[in-house]
């Protein structure tokens, strides 16, 4: 079983973006049992709202309609996940709120995209619908990447 987190500032645009597209790729090959998957906020402001609009939107646009509500980070998701994957290098330096060494199992979401030219996913929330489609394609690739890795191990 592989247990992943993917974090972001308020959960309701990148990291449950990745979530649902993440979760979507381990269904459709067949690897549900294998895998929990979740995401978080280093925030607090959008605590059980569901993703914004326009995730929800660019998702559907890709065949993906099942999101699930923003919650913050808690210390336990440190024990709890295998994988905590960080949207940006802010995230990783406030995910040292909850632990101070930050822990091996936080690493960048880019860095499982093999080819990725960025080093971070850009926070979309001030852009439009454009920068959403981005944010959706870098994350399709880092999911492939991250769930080519671990299909195999
Ligand atoms: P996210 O985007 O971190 O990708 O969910 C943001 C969402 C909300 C805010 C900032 C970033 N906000 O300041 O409320």
């Amino acid at each position: 079983m592989h247990k992943i987190l993917f974090v972001c500032l308020g959960n309701i645009c990148r990291s449950p973006m990745a979530e649902s597209i993440f979760r979507h790729k381990v269904q459709q090959a067949g690897l549900g049992d294998h895998f929990q998957i979740g995401s978080a906020g280093t925030g607090d402001w959008h605590v059980g709202q569901l993703p914004d609009s326009r995730t929800i939107k660019v998702l559907k646009a890709n065949g993906i309609t099942d999101v699930s509500r923003a919650r913050q980070v808690v210390a336990n998701d440190f024990v709890d996940f295998d994988y905590v994957i960080a949207m940006d290098l802010a995230n990783v330096r406030d995910l040292q709120r909850w632990d101070k060494s930050v822990p091996d199992a936080v690493s960048l979401m880019s860095s499982w995209n093999p080819t990725s030219a960025v080093l971070e996913i850009p926070d979309p929330y001030y852009g439009n619908d454009q920068d959403f489609h981005h944010v959706f394609a870098l994350l399709d690739k880092a999911c492939e990447g991250l769930l080519n890795k671990l299909e195999n191990s």
